[in-house]
C-alpha cells in the first residue's frame, strides 16, 4: 500500500526563499519539512511506500532521499557518527518520485502517480502539514477498517468565513473512533459523506467541516481522476472526484483536532512550528528560550 505526497509547487509563498530550494526541504529544527510527512506516512500498518509528486525545477528533493556515500565517509572520518546516521536514515526511506510538470491542481498531482498506487488504497498526505504523533492516517484506517475498507478523510470545524478556503463535507455523524464517545464537530466523531464541494462560498457551504489535508481513498478514484474536468480555480479538483466517488462508494470522515498537527504552508506558520518544536524537543527546549529570552522579555514589558 502506498501513500501519495503531492509536492510539485513553486513554494511561491516562500520566495526568495525557495527561489533554487524546494520549499519541502526547509528545515523544521534539523530535519526537513517532507521528512516528517514521509515518517508520518510510513506509521499505519501496510503502507510500504511514499511516492513523492516532485516537480523537474526541483531536484534536490530526490538527491535528499539518496545514499551520499562520500559525504557519509567524510563524517564518520572526522567522528561525526551520529550526524551520518542522521543523513543516512534519509537514504533509507522507501521514497519513489513521479513528476508533474504543469500546475494543473491536486486532482492532476494525484493522478500522475496512479501506476504507483496500483489496484490497492492508498494514502495521500498534503505536504505542508505534519502530525507529529503521526496517529492521524493511523485512526483514519482504523474508521475505514470499521467500515468495510471504504475512503476515509480527516476534516475539522471551520469558522464560517473560512469556508471559500477548503474543501467542505455534507453528511451525519454515524458513530465515533472506537473506545471514543464524540459525536457532532467533536474529535473522534465519525460523519458518513454525503457531498463534497471544494472553495464553496459560506452560503452555498453544506457544513461547517473543512478537508484537513490527509486521505484514505478508494483506487477507484484514480480512474475518475482520469477524466476530471477543472473546477474551482481552473484547476483539477481530488474534491471534486470524490464527489463522484460517492455515487458507486460510500465515504466517510474523522473529526480531527487540526492543531494536532504543524501548518507549514506560509512564512509565519513555519516559524510557529519550528517554535512548537523547539519547546517540544528535550534536544533544544532550554536552548531555545535562552536564545529568545530577551526578546520575549521586550515582548512582555
Ligand atoms: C487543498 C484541497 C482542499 C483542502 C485543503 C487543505 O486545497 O483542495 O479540499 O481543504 O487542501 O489544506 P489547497 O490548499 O490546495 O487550495
Amino acid at each position: 500500500m502506498k501513500a501519495i505526497i503531492p509536492a510539485a509547487g513553486l513554494g511561491t509563498r516562500f520566495l526568495p526563499a525557495t527561489k533554487c530550494s524546494a520549499k519541502e526541504l526547509l528545515p523544521v529544527l534539523d530535519k526537513p519539512v517532507i521528512q516528517y510527512v514521509v515518517e508520518e506516512a510510513l506509521e499505519p500498518e501496510g503502507v510500504d511506500g511514499v511516492v513523492i509528486v516532485n516537480s523537474h525545477a526541483k531536484p534536490e528533493m530526490e538527491r535528499y532521499f539518496s545514499v551520499d556515500e562520500g559525504f557519509e565517509a567524510m563524517l564518520h572520518d572526522s567522528g561525526k557518527d551520529a550526524l551520518a546516521d542522521a543523513v543516512h536514515t534519509a537514504s533509507t526511506l522507501p521514497v519513489s518520485f513521479v513528476y508533474q510538470d504543469e500546475p494543473l491542481g491536486l486532482g492532476h498531482a494525484v493522478h500522475c502517480a496512479a501506476e504507483e498506487v496500483g489496484d490497492e488504497p492508498f494514502f495521500i498526505l498534503l505536504g505542508d502539514y505534519f502530525v507529529p504523533d503521526r496517529q492521524m492516517c493511523v485512526n483514519m484506517a482504523r474508521v475505514s477498517k470499521e467500515h468495510g475498507n471504504a475512503s476515509v478523510i480527516a476534516v475539522a470545524p471551520v469558522p464560517a468565513d473560512q469556508v471559500s478556503r477548503y474543501g467542505i463535507i455534507a453528511g451525519e455523524c454515524v458513530g465515533s473512533l472506537p473506545g471514543c464517545e464524540a459525536t457532532g464537530e467533536e474529535e473522534g466523531a465519525v460523519w458518513k459523506i454525503s457531498g463534497l464541494v471544494e472553495k464553496p462560498a459560506p452560503e452555498e457551504a453544506p457544513s461547517h467541516l473543512f478537508i484537513v489535508g490527509r486521505y484514505l481513498l478508494s483506487p477507484a478514484i484514480m480512474d475518475l481522476l482520469a477524466t476530471q474536468g477543472a473546477g474551482a480555480g481552473g484547476e483539477i479538483q481530488l474534491t471534486d472526484a470524490m464527489e463522484r466517488l460517492l455515487e458507486t462508494e460510500e465515504m466517510y470522515a474523522l473529526v480531527v483536532d487540526p492543531n494536532e498537527g504543524c501548518d507549514t504552508g506560509t512564512p509565519a506558520a513555519w516559524a510557529a512550528t519550528n517554535a512548537r518544536m523547539a519547546l517540544a524537543d528535550d534536544r533544544f527546549r532550554s536552548a531555545f528560550l535562552e536564545e529568545l529570552g530577551d526578546a520575549i522579555k521586550g515582548l512582555l514589558d
